[in-house]
């Protein structure tokens, strides 16, 4: 398959499906706290989806090749957890940890919108605190990167030489993805690579860009369950994510609402 361009009809659902998932951070924010459990943030979560947006999650009874279906409306993941973590009832939150939150949601027209952000209960070391910020910082210079003739290695490379500049290192086995009436297409973006090499990014194309960073190495291991996946040494890992649409003269990032932290020095706009 092709990576698709959207239509002006596909971009305007677009904006919707996305705006919906990042109030859906901006709803749960509030509630997180020392002593609240991840099963019940994700319950808070489903009921805001279906019966205050009206939408639906895009993660329950997920199930891509090769693995179970997912059991939860959203992501949790947790300390060294670095994506996929799956909430659960007996999995409470204590003061100091710092967790994503990734949220995927589906409209009634059937366009989905993906964001996550990291979220820190309490005060947090100052290495969480670093490693979040950085894994921020990433994020958005993969995003300053995008426009109409530049190309995903710029994306990658971007992201990489900032985490390794800090002596953290980027999760190469998952990445971000082509969305639109698809939870995940083409393209495939990667969170490394080589400057001026892979696709040629064309305007209208809608894709995610969403860094793992690890404090530690970049080795993972996944759980039983089949789902959850883990840094190999413990360390902390951090994600944010965003889905961009590519535009003549730059991007224009989907994903916000008016929740949003700051954005860093040195972005000037969330649309060019
Ligand atoms: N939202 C994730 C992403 O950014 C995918 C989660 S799939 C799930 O692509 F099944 F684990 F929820
Ligand atoms: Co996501
Ligand atoms: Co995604």
């Amino acid at each position: 398959m092709p990576v698709t361009i959207k239509t002006e009809t596909d971009i305007a659902h677009m904006r919707v499906a996305c705006k919906f998932a990042s109030e859906v951070l901006d709803f749960i924010e509030p509630h997180i706290r020392t002593g609240i459990s991840t099963g019940e943030l994700d319950r808070m979560i489903n009921d805001y989806m279906v019966n205050v947006q009206g939408t639906v999650s895009a993660t329950l009874g997920y199930q891509p090749p090769g693995y179970p279906p997912y059991p939860k409306s959203c992501c949790i993941s947790l300390n060294d957890v670095i994506c996929h973590g799956v909430p659960d009832d007996d999995k409470f939150l204590k003061d100091g940890d710092i967790l994503n939150i990734d949220i995927t949601v589906i409209t009634p027209a059937g366009y989905f919108g993906d964001t996550s952000r990291m979220f820190i209960v309490g005060e947090g070391s100052i290495a969480a605190k670093r490693l979040c910020a950085v894994t921020y910082e990433c994020m958005w210079l993969g995003i300053a990167q995008v426009k109409e003739g530049a190309t995903l290695g710029d994306i990658g490379a971007a992201i990489s030489a900032h985490a390794n500049a800090n002596g953290m290192s980027v999760v190469r086995e998952y990445c971000g993805h082509g969305i639109g009436k698809v939870f995940h297409e083409e393209p495939q973006v990667l969170h490394y690579g080589v400057k001026g090499t892979g696709l040629k990014l064309k305007a209208g194309m809608i894709f995610t860009i969403e860094p793992m960073i690890n404090a530690g190495k970049r080795d993972l291991r996944t759980m039983s369950d089949g789902w959850t996946v883990k840094t190999k040494d413990r360390s902390l890992s951090a994600q944010w994510e965003h889905t961009i649409l590519v535009t003549p003269t730059g991007y224009e990032v989907l994903s916000l609402s008016d929740g949003y932290p700051p954005l860093p020095d040195f972005i000037k706009t969330t649309k060019c």
